[in-house]
């Protein structure tokens, strides 16, 4: 076997191969490697007369490749990237480089970096989103680790990324774990998003009296304005699909149970440690969990009583106002994970550029919406802003949809339609524009019960007060 490959890949399912091929295509030789014979066979079937390698021996693998190596891993995250780095590193030598494209954990990242470090390995952990097609045609790329690792993989990350207006979506993100940071966070926003559109889909189908050709054309309409965005389009998709059991819609024989595998709750536990507020990607969260106890809810559905559901009248104000609301939440939604960001940096020393991270994100990813131009250009003005609600171009287009959002939530309320995530973007909003919030009453009661102490807004110092004494 000849070291003549450039770069090696471990983990040969779907978006392990289209990755693969995506690199053969801008010019890169590539050797693959899965335990899985079935997976090499499909790699070596797919790939004829192409300067493509594939096996299941890993010292066959290893030799294949140009040295100082550069081995790609796509393999599912958890227990497995560490038992493939196990296998591995009795192969590698010095300066060989090992990066783990999974949707790992920034925390396992930190700790193989530190043991890989100690033994002269180098490793990368970095976000890839953009699904099977993603890694097909062009994902968006959130590299982090040592900047020399990222100097040497830096062409071929670019060459396989997304393109917008010709500038690739991949970036160096930062030192460590900031990568996977940075691709948990993106997750976090994707979950709140799809919540948001799940609402949207909710009031158009009981309020609006919307069938799926109607909900497609929505859709496919507010792709085609404000909203437009990779989730907004593939919705419109969705509402279009035939099921070929049933001849009916696929959408309708759908189980309403939705799954997930933990990114969007461990946005919420970092931001919960950190203290930063993400209300939107926690109840988004949240509300995978309650859909999930589908035998309950028919169990409630039962004795619960809710509202009769009033067919509004006038169909193209309602989703008039649903897109002005989708727009803000989505605004706000952004704001939460970008700040959520901004405070990580600063605490894990990623020294994240928040402005390349909205750039990367317009392209390729799940998130991509024309709304990141928007940010992105806010970040350009002012690359230390703590928010993007003070941008002020955002600010005015929060003002211009607030009266929608505020609208459609009441036809949420009057219907008896839950609108979490968007409910809590209003509120989320409405808090942080005021001076002044009723915490001083939280305040008041920490100390009444528990001697909790408080701060005064009239002179510096911590007070207590024996409250049931002097009451009147
Ligand atoms: C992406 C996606 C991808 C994956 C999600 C699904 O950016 O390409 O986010 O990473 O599809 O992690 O997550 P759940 O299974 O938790 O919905």
């Amino acid at each position: 076997m000849t070291a003549e490959y450039d770069f090696g890949m471990i983990g040969l399912g779907t978006m392990g191969r289209n990755l693969l091929y995506n690199m053969n295509d801008h010019g890169f030789s590539v050797s693959g490697f899965d335990k899985d014979t079935k997976q090499v066979d499909t790699l070596i079937k797919e790939s004829v007369g192409k300067k493509i390698y594939g096996t299941s021996v890993l010292k066959d693998f290893i030799d294949s490749l140009k040295q100082p190596r550069a081995i790609v891993m796509l393999v599912p995250a958890g227990k497995i990237v560490d038992s493939v780095i196990e296998e591995v590193k009795p192969f590698l030598s010095k300066d060989d480089l090992l990066i783990d494209l999974g949707n790992s954990h920034f925390t396992d990242t930190d700790r193989r970096n530190e043991q890989l470090r100690k033994e002269n390995i180098h490793f990368m952990g970095a976000g890839v989103s953009g699904g099977e097609s993603g890694a097909r045609f062009g994902p968006s790329i959130m590299p982090g680790g040592a900047k020399e690792a990222y100097d040497r993989v830096a062409d071929m990350l670019k060459a396989v990324s997304a393109k917008v207006n010709g500038e690739p979506c991949v970036t160096y993100i930062g030192p460590g774990s900031a990568g996977h940071y940075v691709k948990m966070v993106h997750n976090g926003i994707e979950y709140a998003i799809m919540q948001l559109i799940a609402e949207a889909y909710h009031l158009l189908k009981e309020i609006g009296g919307l069938n799926n050709d109607e909900l497609h054309e929505t859709f496919a309409k507010w792709n085609k304005g404000i909203l437009q965005s990779f989730l907004i389009e593939i919705t419109a998709d969705i509402f279009a699909q035939q099921d070929d059991l049933t001849k009916k819609r696929l959408v309708d024989m759908i189980l309403d149970a939705a799954q997930q595998k933990g990114t969007g709750a461990w946005t919420s536990e970092d931001a919960m440690e950190q203290q930063v507020p993400i209300p939107a990607i926690d109840i988004a969260v949240s509300m995978r969990d309650l859909s999930s106890y589908k035998k309950e809810r028919e169990a409630a559905e039962k004795i619960l009583k809710g509202i009769n559901i009033e067919n509004k009248e006038n169909k193209d104000v309602l989703i008039a106002e649903l897109e002005q609301a989708l727009y803000f939440s989505m605004i706000t939604t952004y704001a939460q994970g970008l700040s959520l960001l901004s405070i990580a940096s600063e605490k894990y020393k990623y020294g994240l550029k928040l402005e390349e991270i909205a750039a990367i994100w317009r392209g390729g990813c799940i998130i991509r919406a024309a709304l990141l131009e928007s940010i992105r250009a806010a970040y350009a003005k002012e690359p230390s802003l703590s928010t993007i609600l003070l941008d002020e171009s955002i600010a005015q287009k929060l003002d211009q949809s607030q009266s929608g959002v505020r609208k459609t939530i009441q036809q949420g309320i009057e219907n008896g339609i839950p609108l979490p995530v968007m409910s809590v973007s209003l509120a989320y909003y409405d808090s942080y524009r005021r001076g002044w919030l009723p915490s001083n009453l939280l305040q008041a009661q920490r100390d009444y019960f528990g001697a909790h102490t408080y701060q005064r807004i009239d002179r510096e110092g911590i007070f207590h007060t024996r409250w049931n004494s002097n009451v009147q």
